[in-house]
């Protein structure tokens, strides 16, 4: 064993990794626009953008410039009492691509403390105004970030099975499905028309974790409608969404219902830095505009707003918005959407689907879907031989890739997609 795997074996807790796991992590030296670079000599394709976080290809040279020259001139400063233009031309930016009633940005640095920071924004918005409203609802299968908050809004499950006892109440609705918009429709009114429903928190289109589920825009039109009239807080969770990754800036850009409060965060500094946001409407700020000290939003992290973070941000937003990136965010959608229509004629595949540049089909095992299908022990290493980052999620198969990724690219994804449908899976 190289002595990098040594030292990480006996230093390293890697996450979603069991200690005893037997399989080594590859040691990366380098990565390159699509390309992981490793120790070995090898060169993998990033097909899930490292975790969904990777948007314009690593080490973009754009953003790296920025990085450093940022971090040259201004590291870190304490946020409270003070602010810096990384931080306020990035709260102009995003907040010109963010639904239209969106006002104000807080930060934070991941995807758990940004939906950490929208639930604790809205209960706080209920205590504030002196309304008693408790209920909060989210959908089965949702997934927010390994928090505890995070955590009670999400799925309970294999990953929160440990710390089920300390998770505050939570009502799940089915998961949309076409095949039950009607019936979800039908519970969320019935719950909602109690009266007590302080929040409803969704990832809008697309649920990430569960294994790339996608529902229709206007089922999720109609629950929004439905909350709004009700006067219940929506939190839209765009961490894995955001930043062109449907397709629009936003999910919530296929709507015409939108969130009072956004969680954004993954795809925001193009893969490079951690940095999160939760955005919110002037209806939540009202609650907060207050000379009572004690209503204060008292939340905060040391590297709140991080300069650095900030100023990838801005150069990956330079590099999101201009036409070519847009172009590629086409082309990959259009490429996808073929690849699906042809892997309806599969028929160990159950369900082929797309939206923007996700991609996602299941296997048909007679273990039904999930996270911990076996299939998994084959789909992550049969990819790998072949150079390939297609980390499954149970026996849902998904790519998710940088956009920089060409054309010839994701058909050589693809062409590894369809030998395992045909000789594993078959
Ligand atoms: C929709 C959604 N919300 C929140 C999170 C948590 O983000 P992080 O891993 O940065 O804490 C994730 C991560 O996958 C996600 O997909």
């Amino acid at each position: 064993m190289h002595e990098l795997n040594q030292k990480d074996q006996s230093l390293i807790w890697h996450p979603f990794t069991p200690l005893l796991s037997e399989s080594k992590p590859i040691v990366v030296t380098e990565a390159s626009g699509v390309f992981l670079h490793t120790l070995d000599g090898r060169k993998i394709i990033d097909a899930v953008s490292s975790w969904w976080v990777n948007l314009h290809g690593h080490s973009h040279p754009h953003i790296a410039a920025a990085v450093a020259a940022q971090a040259s001139r201004l590291d870190h400063v304490i946020f409270a009492g003070f602010t810096h233009a990384p931080a306020i031309t990035l709260a102009e930016r995003v907040l010109s691509i963010l639904p239209k009633n969106q006002e104000r940005v807080f930060f934070s640095d991941n995807g758990s403390t940004a939906v950490e920071v929208a639930v604790k924004m809205a209960v706080q918005y209920w205590r504030n105004r002196g309304i008693e409203k408790k209920r909060i609802i989210a959908l089965d299968g949702a997934y927010h970030g390994d928090t505890f908050g995070a955590m009670a809004v999400g799925e309970r499950g294999l990953f929160t099975a440990p710390f089920s006892d300390m998770l505050f109440d939570v009502n799940f609705l089915e998961f949309p499905n076409a095949d039950r918009e009607q019936r979800v429709i039908d519970q969320f009114k019935k719950l909602v028309s109690q009266g007590d429903t302080a929040v409803f928190i969704y990832e809008p289109l697309v649920q990430g974790a569960s294994g790339m589920r996608m529902y229709r825009e206007a089922v999720l039109n109609e629950l929004l409608q439905i909350a709004h009239s009700h006067d219940v807080v929506c939190i839209a969770d765009e961490v894995f969404t955001g930043f062109g990754r449907t397709g629009k800036y936003f999910a919530s850009d296929y709507l015409e219902q939108q969130p009072d409060i956004v969680a954004i965060s993954k795809g925001i500094t193009g893969g490079t830095m951690p940095l999160s946001i939760t955005s919110c409407s002037d209806k939540i700020l009202d609650a907060f505009r207050t000379d009572d000290f004690s209503k204060t939003f008292f939340h905060g992290h040391s590297y709140t707003a991080n300069p650095i973070a900030c100023a990838a941000a801005n150069a990956s937003f330079e590099i999101l918005t201009s036409e070519v990136c847009q172009q590629q965010i086409s082309m990959i959608s259009r490429t996808h959407s073929d690849f699906v229509t042809e892997l309806t004629n599969y028929p160990v595949v159950s369900n082929a689907r797309s939206r923007g540049t996700i991609m996602a089909l299941d296997i048909k095992t007679n273990e039904g879907d999930s996270y911990s299908n076996a299939l998994r022990k084959k789909i992550y290493p049969f990819f790998l031989e072949r150079d390939i980052l297609l980390r499954p999620l149970g026996n849902t198969i998904y790519m998710v890739p940088p956009y920089v990724i060409t054309e010839a690219q994701l058909k050589a994804v693809y062409d590894s997609i369809r030998e395992f449908l045909s000789k594993v899976a078959g």
